[in-house]
């Protein structure tokens, strides 16, 4: 019987990924991942709600075919949606496009001193009274454990600065006041028809049936976060950002 094997070598050849890419290839390529992917990944790859993919080493893809399946059906459980519907044509595109950013990949350009960062962090800041990193601190606002992997260096300071520009999924703050006129604050963990459980800053969860309340608000344009703008300085600011950006836990 005749081996198969140069018969696969010779499908590799000719498969469109070590195919070699023409200059158009390039461009159109580019102009798919502008359409699609840079509202979030930024227009040269370097990252804003999602993190830059100007790097020599993805966090969550090595292989070719990780990446086409990241890019087709997203990543479940975060805000990276699936593009399958655009077809195979654009999926090999936006591959090479990714291909190309990791090739051309220059080092970040890291402003901020990563350990006054986390010195602000965990003193004047007072980060830890909302956020995890590791097993530190408490969990009100969302685990920055990997943040510096899940979001560029631009959405990072816009959540210091301006907490109201874009909430993180999952955390819209609420306001219910009790029969007894309690008002109580916090983030909505869970609703359906009949309750809802809000979490509170101090880390206490309270439970109340709706037609007990008098008044339940949703203020889904109001970050629970305070906004840091004027509590830091401008380089106090850059370093911050370099300690989040540093945060790069196992996925
Ligand atoms: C709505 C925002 C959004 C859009 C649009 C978007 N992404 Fe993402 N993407 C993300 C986020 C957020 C992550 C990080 C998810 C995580 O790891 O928590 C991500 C992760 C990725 C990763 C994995 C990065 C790594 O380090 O492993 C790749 C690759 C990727 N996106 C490619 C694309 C491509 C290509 C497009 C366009 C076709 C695209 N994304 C469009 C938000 C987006
Ligand atoms: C009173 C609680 C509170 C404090 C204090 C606080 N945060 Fe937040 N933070 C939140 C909440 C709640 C969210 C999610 C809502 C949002 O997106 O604004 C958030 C969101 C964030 C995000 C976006 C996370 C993501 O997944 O994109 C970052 C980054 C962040 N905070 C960093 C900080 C840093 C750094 C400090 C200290 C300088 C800080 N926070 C202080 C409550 C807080």
């Amino acid at each position: 019987m005749m081996s198969l094997l140069p018969l696969v070598l010779l499908m590799a050849q000719v498969s469109p990924s070590s195919a070699g890419s023409s200059k158009p290839d390039l461009v159109r390529a580019k102009r798919v991942f502008e359409n699609n992917c840079a509202s979030c990944h930024g227009a040269d790859g370097s990252g804003g709600k999602g993190p830059s993919l100007s790097v020599p080493k993805l966090r969550r893809v090595r292989t070719d075919k990780e990446l086409e399946l990241v890019i087709a059906y997203g990543i479940g459980g975060t805000e990276m949606p699936p593009f399958f519907y655009l077809g195979q044509e654009s999926l090999e595109l936006l591959k090479l496009h990714v291909r190309t950013l990791g090739a051309n990949a220059t080092p970040p350009l890291v402003q901020g001193d990563v350990s006054k960062g986390k010195r602000l962090f965990h003193g004047k800041g007072g980060c830890s009274a909302c956020h995890t990193v590791g097993a530190e601190g408490r969990a009100y606002g969302p685990d920055l454990s990997d943040v510096g992997a899940r979001r560029g260096s631009a959405a990072l300071r816009e959540s210091l600065a301006e907490p109201n520009a874009d909430i993180v999924e999952g955390f819209v703050l609420v306001r219910a006041v009790t029969a007894q006129g309690e008002k109580v604050d916090g983030i909505r963990v869970n609703q359906d028809n009949f309750s809802i459980q809000i979490l509170q800053p101090s880390g206490r969860f309270r439970s109340f049936r709706k037609d007990a309340l008098p008044e339940l608000y949703e203020y889904p344009n109001e970050s629970a976060m305070p906004s840091y703008k004027t509590i830091f300085s401008e380089s106090e600011l850059q370093d911050l950002v370099a300690y989040l950006s540093s945060l790069r836990g196992e996925p």
